[in-house]
């Protein structure tokens, strides 16, 4: 999941009746974060129009060769070299015949031919017409040439009658893209498995008060996305309140004392553990158990709190050898020589420095500056880049820290 984000999809629309779906196709893709170019063949256009397509995927869509558009007289080989992904879906039984001849007479089939990227073909058309041996052998050549072939639906066709040959469900089409690119993309952390902590802990006071702080768990989230893309089992204990990601196991707690706990059950069990909640450093001695009246004869209210533990320098003192220990830390970037120290005393094998001094980046924002610093070795500044980028850099450093290809 999450693997279409930022891709280029080419969506060929042809003129099947189950174009009308293809517009639906479309939102779940740029849902999914791809970048949509909708080209049509001509046969496509009296089924939809490309207005709903321009609009949908906010891009002029292709149907000729011979309009320039925007001034580029190639267009079809520009998307083509564009592409990530080409998709034709609806495929009818006409533009399957003429990708398995190559075959290049108009905008699709022509930009089609010209694509090096990866080819998926999701055929639409009446039962008869897909069991056509014709058909057929066009489909068993384009599976021979390699392009993945997302298999028609048993169901009611528009023709009334129910057969072999209705287009795969939209959600159906980008799991089978999504699933494509999960197997096809390098996961070095395949196998192994990531702890991350997200969040800042809450001190009770009272039954409704309690000490926090401003971490929103955006940082620890998007280790937990991070490290699942990249093929890791991931256990995310987190104390913030965001969308849990897809196949992430969430661990929730609230305080320092709780997340001590569960950090300590899997910690064991864990490759890599990564630091990121923002734990309260002091916890009110003791919680009130019921609300805290306002004392009219009085105007101050006493706190008293005492030290929470330091749960990463507890993980430093257990750590075995084949265990990775990576903390954070909320600095400015002039007391490095600091977190140098930190890195050693705590036991980490690597600190992010995050630079808290620009409220745009840190705490709760969606963007980040970090600077990396490992053992024996110079302090490595990233560029201020969105959580997930950084979130996506820290972790393939630590591939590289643990020689994982
Ligand atoms: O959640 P966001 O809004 O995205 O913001 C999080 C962040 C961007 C600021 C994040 O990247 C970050 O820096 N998180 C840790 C901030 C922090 O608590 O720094 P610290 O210097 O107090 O702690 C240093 C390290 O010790 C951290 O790894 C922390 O998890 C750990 N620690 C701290 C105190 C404590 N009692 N136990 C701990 O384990």
């Amino acid at each position: 999941m999450g693997m279409l984000k930022d891709k280029h999809v080419t969506l060929y629309v042809t003129g099947s009746i189950a174009a009308y779906k293809s517009a639906l196709l479309t939102r779940l893709l740029i849902k999914a974060g791809a970048q949509v170019q909708v080209v049509m063949t001509a046969a496509a256009t009296d089924f939809v129009t490309p207005l709903t397509f321009q609009t949908l995927s906010k891009r002029p869509v292709l149907t000729d060769l011979f309009t320039a558009t925007e001034g580029d007289p190639i267009k079809h080989i520009t998307v083509a070299d564009w592409t990530d992904i080409a998709l034709v879906a609806p495929a009818t039984a006409n533009i399957l015949a003429k990708m398995a001849q190559g075959l290049a007479d108009d905008a699709a089939s022509s930009t089609l031919i010209a694509t090096a990227a990866p080819k998926f073909v999701a055929p639409a058309m009446n039962k008869n017409m897909w069991a056509n041996p014709a058909t057929q052998r066009n489909v068993q050549q384009l599976r021979a040439d390699g392009v993945l072939v997302i298999d028609p639906a048993e169901g009611f066709l528009a023709e009334g009658y129910s057969g072999s040959g209705r287009l795969a469900e939209p959600a159906t089409i980008v799991a089978a893209l999504e699933a494509y690119l999960q197997d096809h993309t390098p996961q070095p952390l395949r196998g192994k498995q990531v702890l991350v902590t997200a969040g800042g802990t809450r001190e009770a006071i009272d039954p409704v008060r309690y000490v926090g702080n401003k971490s929103s768990g955006k940082m620890g989230y998007a280790l937990a996305r991070a490290a699942r893309d990249l093929g890791a089992e991931v256990t995310l204990i987190s104390s913030a309140s965001l969308t849990t990601p897809h196949n992430v196991d969430l661990v929730p707690v609230v305080s320092a004392a709780e997340m001590e706990t569960a950090v300590n059950t899997y910690f064991g069990a864990s490759d890599i553990t990564l630091m990121a909640a923002a734990v309260a450093d002091f916890r009110p001695e003791a919680i009130v158990d019921h609300k805290i009246k306002k004392q009219d004869d009085t105007s101050t209210l006493d706190l008293h709190l005492v030290r929470t533990p330091d749960i990463l320098a507890g993980l430093g003192k257990q750590k075995r050898a084949d265990q990775f220990l990576l903390g954070f830390a909320a600095e400015t970037n002039d007391l490095l020589q600091n977190v140098q120290k930190k890195l050693v005393a705590k036991g980490a094998d690597m600190i992010v420095a995050n630079d808290v001094s620009d409220t745009a980046i840190g705490f709760n924002s969606d963007a980040n500056r970090v600077t990396l610093l490992k053992r024996d070795a110079e302090p490595e500044q990233l560029a201020m880049a969105s959580k997930d980028e950084i979130a996506r850099e820290i972790l393939l450093r630590v591939c590289q820290q643990l020689h994982l290809a």
